[in-house]
């Protein structure tokens, strides 16, 4: 057994591995995200359900940090007892169920619901639907990376129903993907997910949406943000829509579907920035302020990024540094550096535009 700290609570861990009493240090950037979003979205009488709490490191953090009521629930018998005792130590009085989620009988809706699986979340989607109501907060993370990303494509149609292919933008597919499957999942029960932030590292996946009600809300939703992408695999030439050919002779590979505008909103992102000030406690506090203030500058309309290493290895070039290539890009395109992958740009430039300003930085 061992003690440690992560934000504002003291958690009992067991020091033996195993998978029922489930804690990951390297999630703490998960749980940090997770109380600025919900302490900048509640109000006085919030609730929040953490469908599969384990041991309690978030849901007892959001009690904690973001002192709203919370419902915690994990179908493991041990993790429940170790997450009581945590709660006893740390003199936190929250909910806790011991159920399988998709058997939860509880007569609500939450305002917060939050589902952190091993692998993906898909799953679980159509058994919290009776807890959602307009306005609700869902907090989705995924572990299944290389199927987000694009690297079993088989696996990705079949548990996302979405058809796609590896690429140099591999993290930005990852968090449209999980955006497209969760709005066509809860799209057949006329219920609108908008997502309000997304981010990416290592081997998480991590998107959270807005609720909505209503056909005609979700038909135009989609109608307006969901779109093919053509792919071409031999120069990474990237086009929205279904076209055969690309410039360079090869044919496309077409992804479908494909959700093609921002997945994080302005509004939001300034007030996690304000909740962020006065919590330089969060393990993570230095990373999620350069987050943020990437993503001012960064427009997320453009739906992929171009990966710099992947070109220059593709097209037998020396790396050049990013900086000068996006000043160069500036004086005539939107270009900016990627929050998601430090060796990429965002650039509404296309792969010619940017190979034809590597080739003139280069010189002769
Ligand atoms: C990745 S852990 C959750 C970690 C936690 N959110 C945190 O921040 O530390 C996933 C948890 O889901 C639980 N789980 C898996 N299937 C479940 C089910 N059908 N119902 C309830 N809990 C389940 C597991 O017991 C495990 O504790
Ligand atoms: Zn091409």
């Amino acid at each position: 057994m061992k003690k440690i700290v992560e934000g504002k609570i003291e958690l009992e861990i067991t020091t033996e591995l195993k998978k029922d009493e489930f804690y990951n240090p390297a999630m703490s950037i998960v749980r940090d995200l997770n109380i600025l979003v919900t302490s900048s979205l509640k109000s006085e009488n919030s609730k929040y359900l953490d469908l599969l709490s384990s041991i309690g490191a978030n849901a007892l953090r959001i009690k904690k940090e973001v002192e709203i009521e919370v419902v915690a629930n994990d179908i493991s018998k041990n993790a429940i007892e170790r997450l009581k005792k945590n709660a006893k130590n740390n003199k936190i009085e929250i909910e806790i169920l011991n159920e399988d989620a998709k058997n939860l009988k509880i007569d609500e809706k939450f305002d917060f619901i939050d589902i952190d699986p091993f692998g993906s979340p898909i799953k679980f989607l159509p058994y919290i639907i009776k807890f959602l109501k307009k306005g609700t907060i869902l907090s989705l993370t995924a572990t299944d990376t290389s199927t987000l990303f694009g690297l079993k494509e088989l696996t990705c149609l079949r548990r996302y129903g979405i058809k796609c292919s590896k690429t140099d933008f591999y993290r930005e597919l990852g968090i449209r993907n999980l955006i497209t499957a969760t709005i066509f999942l809860f799209s057949k029960f006329n219920i609108l997910s908008i997502p309000i932030f997304g981010y990416s590292e290592k081997h998480f996946v991590k998107v959270y949406f807005k609720i909505d009600k209503g056909k005609t809300k979700v038909n135009n939703y989609l109608e307006k943000n969901i779109n093919f992408l053509s792919y071409c695999k031999n120069c990474l030439n990237r086009e929205i829509g279904i076209k055969e050919f690309c410039n360079c002779g090869s044919k496309f590979t077409h992804f479908f579907p494909y959700f093609i505008s921002e997945y994080v909103d302005k509004e939001l992102l300034e007030k996690m920035e304000k909740e962020l000030e006065n919590r330089d406690y969060l393990p993570n506090y230095k990373k999620i302020k350069k987050i943020i203030n990437m993503l001012k500058n960064e427009n997320l309309k453009i739906p992929w990024y171009f990966d710099l290493h992947e070109i220059a290895r593709k097209n037998k070039l020396q790396c050049i540094k990013k900086e000068k290539i996006i000043e160069r890009l500036k004086k005539r395109y939107y270009a900016s550096e990627c929050f998601l992958e430090s060796k990429a740009i965002r650039t509404e430039a296309n792969i010619y535009e940017i190979l034809s300003e590597i080739k003139n930085i280069m010189g002769p």
